[in-house]
């Protein structure tokens, strides 16, 4: 069964009503939080599900979330998913437009506690490299690693190129954590829901928040 919208229908019903329907222009809330907050880029690597099921978990945490959405995650949201992208923003408390470098999330001095870019393409992966910030998800990446703050790429490509590669080494340099989304097969699982929750579980776990939502290695089972 594909991961649907109506699927998430109390969390839709809270969203609706969340800051997240407003424009950065709206933006109201204090520059200092009062809750855990988090920055979630999803870009045009395939994995939408991934930054969608990140939302998700984030939501049902308690953690206060600014999105931002590349063109391609747009896209690849529409092609891979059963939601359209404005249901996505509606999971996050805040969204910004990627090209809106005057947003919050823009500047070191609006704090977060750290930022995942999830998927990760090699593009937005070689721009965060090189501080090559022409859009708000380099932009606010670029501002985690100045500022020190945790910044965790679910890089997706394969094969890998030298230049990947290179980029990805240079970037866990600068701080950044590079988590791939690779499957760890001793889950045994029975879906691709399985897959990505297993991962998202894992991205979260580096922020120490806790999902619930797949099985941890606890030695061998016993038959
Ligand atoms: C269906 C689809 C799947 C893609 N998958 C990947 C991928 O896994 N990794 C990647 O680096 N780029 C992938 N791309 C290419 C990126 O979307 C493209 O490089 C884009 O410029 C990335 O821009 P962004 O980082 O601003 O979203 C994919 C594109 C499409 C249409």
């Amino acid at each position: 069964m594909r991961h649907s919208p109506e699927l998430e229908s109390d969390n839709m019903q809270t969203a609706v009503n969340s800051p997240a329907c407003t424009a950065t222009a709206g933006y109201t809330g204090p520059s200092i939080p009062q809750r855990k907050r988090i920055v979630v880029a999803m870009t045009g690597a395939t994995g939408a599900l991934m930054g969608i099921k990140v939302l998700i978990a984030l939501r049902r945490l308690n953690i206060e979330t600014h999105l931002v959405m590349s063109k391609w995650a747009e896209a690849t949201v529409k092609y891979e998913t059963d939601y359209h992208p404005s249901n996505v923003k509606a999971l996050a408390d805040y969204s910004y437009n990627a090209n809106d470098m005057a947003a919050p999330v823009s500047s070191g001095s609006f704090r977060t506690d750290g930022m995942i870019v999830v998927p990760c393409s090699m593009k937005t992966l070689a721009a965060i490299h090189c501080g090559f910030c022409d859009d708000l998800i380099s932009r606010a990446a670029d501002v985690m690693l100045k500022e020190r703050r945790k910044l965790v790429l679910v890089a997706r490509e394969t094969p890998l190129s030298e230049i990947h590669l290179r980029n990805m080494l240079e970037v866990t340099r600068a701080g950044a954590i590079i988590f791939p989304p690779v499957p760890a097969y001793y889950i045994k699982p029975a879906t691709v829901e399985d897959l990505v929750d297993q991962s998202v579980g894992r991205v979260l776990d580096l922020f120490d928040l806790d999902t619930k939502d797949f099985e941890r290695w606890n030695g061998w089972k016993k038959a």
